[in-house]
């Protein structure tokens, strides 16, 4: 069976942002950053405050970080040594799934099942010592209120975790229960910050022109610094930039949003993150094919059909079960590859909108924007469309930013967290 053309270029041109969609969407970002900050609730930015600035550089000390905002959680000791420079301690990591095995991710599992075993994994990095007091920092990647920096209250699920119990309640409250339970009392945790909070800590420990802080993995969310004209201390706020709604959905945009586990929710994160990617190629496969897939594509099978196109057919065969060749492939990739042009895109806009506001009415803040996550390090064509977009839209402005990977963040950001509790 041949490829039917006129599909495929539709699907394709479905997936295209042109420069003045390009300029419209980091406007319509701007736009809903100016007016969540004012309260007006018709942003679709939530701009979460995290009750943190800054580090100054120096912090020090040992203390704990747990990381968990994707499907393993992880937990480090970590030895802050002042001037950006750290040392790990220890370290534990498990997934929170195991298909046949367990599932804390999913509706039938409770928040004391969950946490219970997140203390297992810290219980992992004390060695045994349940008595040397020990600060830990919590990277909790998901949309959380604060009115400190000690807990956070868990406003919605995203990225289809769907753990009972745990919305609308606070993150590190269970979190204690849980180590007491398992007798862990020399462990505090007092800070919780995002994911994206943690890589701009972690960034800004090293080097000082870094304000925003990003993750472009299974999620994507973007931080900043706000600096509210100097009327009041700087604070870095969570965007959940997910969840901006003012982009126009193409119809595998709106079937995947009406299947999933939150419909209406985090928009702008189901047309560009990881979680998602492999689902929308999957959608307008189905579209092309004209029938239902016996399988869908992951965000890796994109990356192989596209890195070679006799590898991609193999793909394609398996994941759609009858033979393509290798000119069909070829074809395929430009699907593939809309989907993942269009994403960092979109992402950039993103970026965009925060330097423009940030420059007001003045010149462009030179700095560098911190960004973590597979998609970002790892898939194809993302980091070179992510540029290109920026320079497009920064014009003769686009030498003043740098894009950053910044790896590894999340441990390190949390530890930081916890440091600078102290400070204040
Ligand atoms: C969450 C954010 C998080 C992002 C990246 C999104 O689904 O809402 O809080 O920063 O994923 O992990």
């Amino acid at each position: 069976m041949g490829l039917n053309e006129e599909k495929l270029a539709a699907a394709v041109a479905a997936f295209t942002v042109d420069t003045d969609e390009l300029q419209a969407a980091a406007a319509a970002f701007r736009y809903d950053i100016e007016r969540g900050l004012e309260g007006n609730t018709e942003s679709t930015l939530p701009l979460l405050p995290a009750y943190l600035g800054l580090p100054t550089g120096e912090e020090q000390g040992e203390y704990l970080a747990l990381d968990f905002g994707g499907t393993n959680v992880r937990v480090l000791r970590l030895q802050l040594l002042g001037h950006g420079r750290f040392t790990t301690l220890a370290k534990a990591a498990a997934p929170l799934r195991v298909p046949g095995q367990y599932d804390y991710t999913g509706s039938s599992a409770t928040a004391t099942e969950l946490f219970d075993f997140i203390a297992g994994q810290v219980d992992a990095v004390l060695d045994g010592d349940h008595q040397t007091p020990y600060r830990l920092g919590h990277t909790f990647s998901f949309p959380s209120s604060q009115k400190d920096l000690r807990d956070a209250r868990l406003l919605h699920w995203t990225k289809e975790f769907a753990t009972s119990g745990v919305e609308g309640a606070y993150v590190n409250a269970f979190l204690q229960e849980a180590l007491l339970r398992r007798g862990i009392g020399n462990v505090q945790p007092t800070a919780v910050i995002n994911d994206t909070v943690a890589v701009l800590l972690a960034a800004a420990y090293e080097r000082g022109d870094t304000y925003i802080g990003s993750i472009y993995a299974t999620g994507q969310n973007n931080c900043y610094l706000e600096s509210y004209g100097g009327q009041r201390p700087a604070m870095i706020l969570n965007m959940e930039s997910g969840n901006f709604a003012k982009l126009l959905p193409n119809t595998y945009d709106l079937q995947l949003d009406a299947a999933s586990e939150k419909p209406e929710r985090q928009r702008l994160e189901k047309m560009v993150s990881g979680r998602y990617l492999g689902e929308l190629f999957t959608l307008a496969m189905e579209d092309i094919q004209g029938r239902p897939l016996p399988s869908s594509f992951t965000s890796q099978d994109m990356a192989e059909l596209l890195s070679d196109a006799t590898a991609g057919a193999k793909v394609l065969q398996r994941v759609v079960g009858i033979p393509f060749s290798a000119a069909e492939a070829a074809a395929l990739q430009l699907l593939a590859a809309s989907i993942l042009r269009r994403s960092a895109r979109l992402v950039a806009a993103a970026y965009t909108g925060v330097l423009w506001h940030q420059a007001g009415s003045g010149p462009i803040v030179p700095q560098q924007i911190a960004i973590d996550g597979s998609v970002y390090e790892k898939m194809p064509l993302v980091q070179e469309t992510l540029t290109q977009a920026m320079a497009e839209l920064l014009e003769e402005d686009a030498g003043k930013v740098q894009l950053r990977l910044a790896s590894g963040g999340s441990g390190l950001g949390a530890a930081l967290a916890a440091a600078m509790c102290m400070e204040k």
